[in-house]
């Protein structure tokens, strides 16, 4: 047999595979992005299998720089993958067996695949989420202190897209905020599952040889090895979990897009996002697409679709390892790919929106935004709410008849509604007056929001300290 040729199981088999089947079971040309992982565990597997003398220190001398060679030869672009090797761990280890002979031949004794697999996927997305993470924060301090800066300016808040109640455009930024942070802590609590570790189930049910899990699990930085080895090799929930951490981001990314693809457009024109974050027509000189959010929200849609596949890979699947799960590697670095990409293009753009407070706070004011301040005002003076509601109603049908918002008509003209209405009135039809009003936690009052950005600005604080 040649040297390329897989020769690990090569004893039972009586003719070479065939060809195709050769190329449509091979894994080797997405699962190399694993190599750095796959390194590290088998390094750890043989440090472990030193310490309890079932190799010698030398044996694990050899294995470690042979593989730290290996490493190197890998970023150096050297490597020579093969396909008839199958995947990165028949890749490596035969290479380590070229290198040091017969002791690369060795490392493999008290594993197997299926837990070095499943070992390296979950450090892979161990330190995927930890890159996720740090791009989050960014995003969300950026948010955090626009927001901040933006706790002043008025815009119309909307139910069903129509013009509701004015609030402050740091108070819309905010609720995108807190979006995040359940975001963030679905993220950590991922985290928690994906940091356990499978090596040493084996094939399925552990193996005959004195090893010992917890000083692997804490070399490789695990919080624990695995409880049960059949699960270990076979679960895959932590992906989906990933993945579905990732679906909930982008629903809401591509929420946040939708709004600023809007308020990029003509009819809105409400902010400016900088040239750089846009892209022209070929055909139309005058355009300038906000393709950064645009795009975005197209990417939701490939996440969402990962999220199925890996449910649906899953499904039925009996115990314990199935190569099936061969399957799981594609849809989640396109996952960790896209969220990554989609994080670092907002955290990179949120700062650098700039709102057209003027044509904000011009929408706000049209479309009766102040009616519930009337209404409320109304019951402050002993009118019942739902009476005070009629009265307003009416207030507004004049409005729109006469072209006045409620701020711009004369006390009489309001008093043919309500001789409860005093000059006083104008304290609460003015937009300002309206927000400062709701004067709460959680509530739109400029001094709210400046309050809730610091809030959470402390927790973003604990949470770098943590990360
Ligand atoms: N390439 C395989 C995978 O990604 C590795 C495990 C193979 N195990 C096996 N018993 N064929 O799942």
């Amino acid at each position: 047999m040649s040297q390329a040729t897989n020769q690990s199981w090569g004893g039972r088999f009586s003719e070479p595979t065939d060809a195709f089947v050769e190329r449509f079971t091979a894994s080797v040309s997405f699962d190399q992005r694993l190599a750095a992982q796959d390194i590290r565990g088998s390094m750890a597997h043989a440090t472990m299998l030193a310490r309890v003398g079932v190799l010698t220190d030398d044996e694990r001398e050899a294995i470690v720089t042979g593989l730290s060679e290996i490493r190197d030869e890998i970023e150096r672009g050297e490597f020579q993958w093969s396909v008839p090797l199958e995947d990165v761990h028949m890749n490596i280890e035969a290479r380590l067996t070229d290198k040091i002979g017969i002791t690369g031949k060795k490392l493999h004794t008290g594993r197997s695949r299926n837990d070095q697999v499943a070992t390296d996927i979950r450090l892979f997305m161990r330190d995927a989420i930890d890159a996720i993470e740090v791009e989050l924060i960014r995003l969300r301090e950026g948010m955090v202190a626009l927001a901040d800066r933006e706790a002043d300016t008025i815009m119309p808040g909307f139910t069903h897209l129509q013009t509701a109640q004015p609030v402050t455009f740091g108070h819309h930024l905010l609720a995108w905020q807190e979006m995040l942070a359940r975001d963030h802590e679905r993220l950590l609590d991922c985290r928690k599952r994906v940091n356990v570790m499978p090596l040493g189930a084996a094939a399925l049910a552990g193996t005959t040889y004195p090893i010992d899990r917890h000083v692997t699990a804490e070399l490789l930085g695990f919080n624990r090895p695995a409880e049960n080895s059949l699960d270990a090799v076979s679960d895959r929930d932590f992906a989906i979990e990933f993945v579905s951490f990732a679906s909930i981001l982008l629903m809401h990314m591509s929420r946040m897009s939708e709004e600023l693809v809007l308020w990029t457009s003509a009819q809105f024109d409400f902010i400016d996002l900088p040239d750089r974050f846009c892209t022209g027509s070929s055909i139309m000189p005058q355009k300038k697409n906000p393709d950064v959010p645009e795009l975005v929200r197209g990417k939701t849609g490939r996440v969402y679709g990962h999220l199925m596949g890996l449910l649906t890979l899953m499904k039925s699947q009996p115990l314990a390892y199935n190569k099936d799960n061969q399957e799981d590697k594609e849809p989640l670095f396109d996952a960790v790919d896209t969220v990554g990409d989609c994080l670092k293009a907002f955290a990179d753009m949120v700062p650098a929106i700039e709102p057209k407070k003027v044509n904000m706070f011009e929408a706000a004011r049209k479309g009766f935004s102040t009616a519930t301040d009337l209404a409320d005002y109304l019951v402050r003076k002993g009118v019942a709410f739902r009476d005070a509601h009629e009265i307003v109603g009416e207030s507004v049908a004049y409005g729109l008849k006469e072209e006045k918002d409620l701020s711009e008509m004369s006390l009489d003209e309001l008093r043919q509604f309500s001789q409860v209405i005093e000059s006083d009135v104008f304290e609460v039809l003015t937009l300002e007056g309206s927000v400062a009003a709701r004067n709460h936690i959680g509530g739109t009052a400029p001094d709210q929001v400046r309050a809730a950005a610091q809030r959470a600005r402390e927790a973003l604080a604990v949470l770098k300290d943590q990360a």
